[in-house]
């Protein structure tokens, strides 16, 4: 796996394709491989780029506390790559991250794509007393609401094996800052062109939060996917990059 400084640490991350950049940031207890699929597919449209936040996947730390520091590292990562400007995508937790960014430092990100995730992510409170104090139920929890009914389990191993192997409290810490995070009164300011995906089956960021997202932001396009849940871009890979690859192209 390629690495970048940042931070002064090492940056894991996966690489594929040429062209336009397209970072793309992993949700709570996930690594840059979640985004397999379409860093296998999109490769000829743009340069896609899949780090591994602090304490996920192989990049080391202790990971973030709040959204704010994860937007400053993804920051960071940019920095690292020479990247002036990208389309950053984020998926549930990423999301989060990619607003933050878009918010605050909107000459750097040239696009914007919110795959399952919303501008307020409250945590369910059971979740996180159980990632507290039974670490394999809480991850058992998660597992239980991250798929549609019909999904083979083969499709999410990238999913199901990130879960797995971030420290518990790791996954506890990134759903604490998603917990906290609440961008619903200020999300109307982004400029940035949107796209926002959801499963329809999507039980921890229903499509309702999609749906105010793409009413929110001036311009954004809704995709919403038939047989996916909270996992959307590793259950129904086809019609997540179909979409993504649309909306690259559509960019000026
Ligand atoms: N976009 C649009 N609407 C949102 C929203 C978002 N991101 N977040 C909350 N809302 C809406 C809710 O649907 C609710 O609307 P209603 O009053 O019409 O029913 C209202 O705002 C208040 O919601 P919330 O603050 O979430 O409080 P709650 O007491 O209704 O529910 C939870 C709290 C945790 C049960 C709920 O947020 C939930 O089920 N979350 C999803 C499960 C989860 O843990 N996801 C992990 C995300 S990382």
């Amino acid at each position: 796996m390629p690495a970048l400084t940042v931070a002064g640490q090492s940056a894991a991350y996966l690489e594929a394709g040429r062209g336009r950049p397209v970072v793309l940031v992993h949700g709570a207890g996930g690594r840059g491989a979640v985004w397999a699929p379409q860093l296998a597919a999109l490769g000829d449209v743009a340069r896609l780029l899949a780090p591994d936040l602090p304490g996920h996947g192989a990049t080391a730390g202790p990971g973030g506390q709040t959204i704010g520091e994860y937007a400053d590292w993804v920051l960071g990562f940019l920095d690292a790559a020479g990247l002036a400007r990208a389309v950053v995508a984020g998926h549930s937790m990423g999301g989060a991250i990619a607003q933050t960014l878009a918010l605050a430092h909107p000459d750097r990100v040239a696009g914007l794509v919110l795959v399952g995730t919303g501008a307020r992510l409250r945590v369910l409170p059971r979740l996180l007393e159980l990632l507290r104090e039974k670490p394999p139920e809480g991850l058992a929890l998660i597992e239980s609401l991250s798929y549609a009914a019909a999904t083979p389990r083969e499709r999410v191993v990238e999913a199901d094996r990130a879960l797995r192997e971030t420290p518990p409290w790791v996954t506890l810490g990134d759903l604490l800052a998603c917990d906290r995070f609440d961008v619903m009164d200020r999300i109307g300011a982004i400029r940035a062109p949107t796209l926002v995906v959801v499963g329809r089956e999507d039980r921890l960021t229903p499509p309702k939060y999609a749906a105010y997202l793409a009413a929110a932001i001036p311009g954004a396009r809704l995709v919403e996917v038939d047989g996916a849940g909270h996992f959307v871009q590793l259950e129904q890979p086809a019609a997540v990059d179909a979409a993504l690859r649309g909306y690259l192209l559509s960019l000026p």
